[in-house]
């Protein structure tokens, strides 16, 4: 049975591995285990302080995916849209996908932002993922982000 819930210490481990895939991915495999470790701390320092916020897809008491999120704000080490809820990184590990996971913990980030008071919500995509974002209710905005060049899309719903 798979659920969605906020990140908890008790995941820390289970995050751990799973960001370990993600890094790994994102990277192309060119990242050492220190660079890795160091990038984990830095992700759950942050969200121990609720600098940004971090939910967890869980299949069988086992984390297989996680949606890290904000809203933009001065003190942020990412503040492009100061107000908006901006979704940083998202992963579903490869054997889990295809099932709705990634949909259901998009929809699920989404509410958590608007409650957290996000008025809107945007999001930069790489290229293959842009279609999954689009059926999660993203349009794109025509723009595109400097720092990766990724496309930056919109929440079609605003709170
Ligand atoms: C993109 C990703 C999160 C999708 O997760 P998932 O659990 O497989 O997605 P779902 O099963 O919930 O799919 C939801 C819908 O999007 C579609 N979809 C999923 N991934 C897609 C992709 N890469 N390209 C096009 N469509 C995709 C599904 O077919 C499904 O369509 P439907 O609603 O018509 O049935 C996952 O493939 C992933 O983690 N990829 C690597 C990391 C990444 O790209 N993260 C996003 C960074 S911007």
């Amino acid at each position: 049975m798979s659920v969605i819930k906020m990140y908890n210490e008790i995941y820390e481990k289970d995050f751990r591995d799973v960001f370990e895939q993600y890094w790994k991915y994102i990277t192309y495999n060119k990242v050492t285990q220190e660079q890795i470790k160091s990038c984990q701390d830095y992700i759950l320092k942050q969200v121990a302080n609720q600098e940004i916020f971090m939910s967890l897809a869980i299949d069988n008491n086992t984390v297989v995916g996680f949606s890290i999120f904000q809203i933009d704000n001065e003190k942020s080490d990412w503040n492009k849209l100061t107000g908006y809820g901006f979704i940083r990184e998202f992963f579903i590990v490869p054997t889990k996908r295809c099932k709705g996971l990634g949909k259901e913990l998009a929809k699920y980030t989404t509410i958590k932002l608007f409650s957290m008071g996000a008025k809107k919500i945007y999001l930069d995509t790489a290229k293959n993922a842009k279609d999954f974002w689009l059926k999660c209710g993203f349009v794109s905005t025509g723009k595109f982000d400097e720092s990766n060049s990724n496309e930056i899309l919109i929440y079609k719903k605003e709170k």
